[in-house]
């Protein structure tokens, strides 16, 4: 089940990246590939004063193209139990350093509309609760990374104009494949038959 799953994730990524309004606009040139909320939503995102994303989620214009990750671990305060104790300690597993304790690597949030919930222990259903908690105090921590910038009282049509943009980072989907939430198996039921016929 593993497998396939892991399979169907690839399938995905290559299949959807570069076609996005956001590529189109962007990369492509075509002023009219995004809405007006989503350019301001890619504004804010890019914004060192203000949603400050891009620092992690980069974007690389120059390239050419858009990875949307730095490829690196961070510490958001995932993890992190109000009174700072953690509950999953991240990179730390592996690495044993200090300063790995609730580090997880930056996703790509390419077709993040379509992926709920979010962050590694996918506790955050939305993207509207994802902003929730990137504005919030979040859960504090010792190391929390200063890049994460709290939006300073970012105004209703500030947060509708970041989730419009982050939906536009979705590509077309392939005509044969349906969107990836009615394409996974919602029970992970094994078929009962005997697949390899080898009932004695
Ligand atoms: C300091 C680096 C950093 C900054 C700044 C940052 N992020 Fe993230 N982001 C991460 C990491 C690391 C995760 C994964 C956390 C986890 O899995 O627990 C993440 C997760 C996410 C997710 C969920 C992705 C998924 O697949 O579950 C979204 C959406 C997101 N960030 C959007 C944003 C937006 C919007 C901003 C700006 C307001 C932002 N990020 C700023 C590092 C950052």
């Amino acid at each position: 089940m593993k497998g396939f799953q892991t399979r169907n994730t690839s399938l995905e990524r290559t299949e959807f990246v570069g076609n996005s309004p956001f590529d189109r606009y962007l990369l492509g040139g075509d002023q009219t590939a995004m809405s007006e909320e989503a350019i301001r939503g890619l504004e804010l995102y890019r914004d060192p004063e203000k949603g400050n994303c891009e620092v992690c989620h980069t974007i690389n214009e120059e390239k050419g193209y858009a990875l949307f990750s730095d490829d690196k671990f961070h510490i958001l305060g995932v993890g992190a139990e109000i009174d700072g104790t953690l509950s999953d300690i991240g990179r730390f597993e592996i690495s044993q350093a200090e300063e790995d304790q609730g580090a997880f690597k930056t996703p790509h949030p390419r077709n993040i509309a379509d992926s709920a919930p979010y962050m590694h222990d996918g506790h955050l259903k939305t993207l509207k609760e994802v902003l929730d908690f990137y504005n919030g105090p979040g859960n504090s921590n010792d190391f929390r990374d200063e890049k994460i910038k709290e939006l300073d009282h970012p105004t209703a049509q500030e947060r509708a104009d970041l989730i419009v943009f982050m939906e536009a980072l979705t590509g077309e989907h392939p005509a044969k494949v349906g969107s990836p939430s009615e394409d996974e198996p919602e029970a992970t039921e094994p078929a009962e038959a005997s697949a390899d016929g080898s009932s004695p």
